[in-house]
């Protein structure tokens, strides 16, 4: 998938098409530098499984959870909007209980700054690339991949 964006409004209603294809226990990795528009995405995505908002950044949290109101069709009921800017190592996200969250049966993480923990990141994630063209342009795209699988415990 690979499509341009033109306002913020337009990439949260990509986001809303992005989830319909994705199942519970996914674990799905926002790429993309500061302004990109990843925690845009994410409310996008929060929204479309009628979490209830504001939305706001977990940049200094670090993971927001949201219980949602009722289970998404997929049986997602809860995501893990998790920011790691401000981790420095990824022992430190292991300790706040990432493990956990990436094996909730029925949980979602969405993950910005995915690759300050890489080494954590399970064998199978779905990454978003969102990139800046203009100052209201964003270039979205996505795949399913695997990453981590094979250096997971390696390195760090
Ligand atoms: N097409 C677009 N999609 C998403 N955000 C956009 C777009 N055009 C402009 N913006 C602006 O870019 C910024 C994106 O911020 P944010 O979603 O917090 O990015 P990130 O989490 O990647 O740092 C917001 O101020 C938003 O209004
Ligand atoms: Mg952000």
């Amino acid at each position: 998938m690979d499509t341009v964006s033109h306002s913020e409004e337009e990439t949260k209603i990509i986001a809303r098409d992005f989830t319909k294809k994705i199942p519970a226990a996914s674990v799905v990795a926002l790429r993309g530098d500061l302004g990109a528009g990843k925690t845009s995405f994410s409310a996008g995505v929060l929204a479309a499984l009628g979490a209830v908002g504001p939305f706001q950044s977990p940049t200094f949290v670090i993971m927001h959870r949201y219980d949602l109101p009722r289970s998404s069709v997929q049986g997602i009921r809860r995501v893990y909007h998790v920011d790691a800017y401000r981790i420095n190592a990824p022992e430190e996200l292991a300790r706040l209980g990432f493990d956990e969250w990436v094996s909730d049966p029925e949980g979602l993480v969405l993950i910005e700054w995915p690759e300050r923990v890489e080494t954590l990141l399970p064998a199978s994630v779905t990454s978003v690339s969102l990139e800046a063209l203009s100052d209201t342009e964003r270039r979205i795209s996505w795949e399913s991949l695997s990453v981590g699988g094979l250096m997971r415990g390696a390195g760090e």
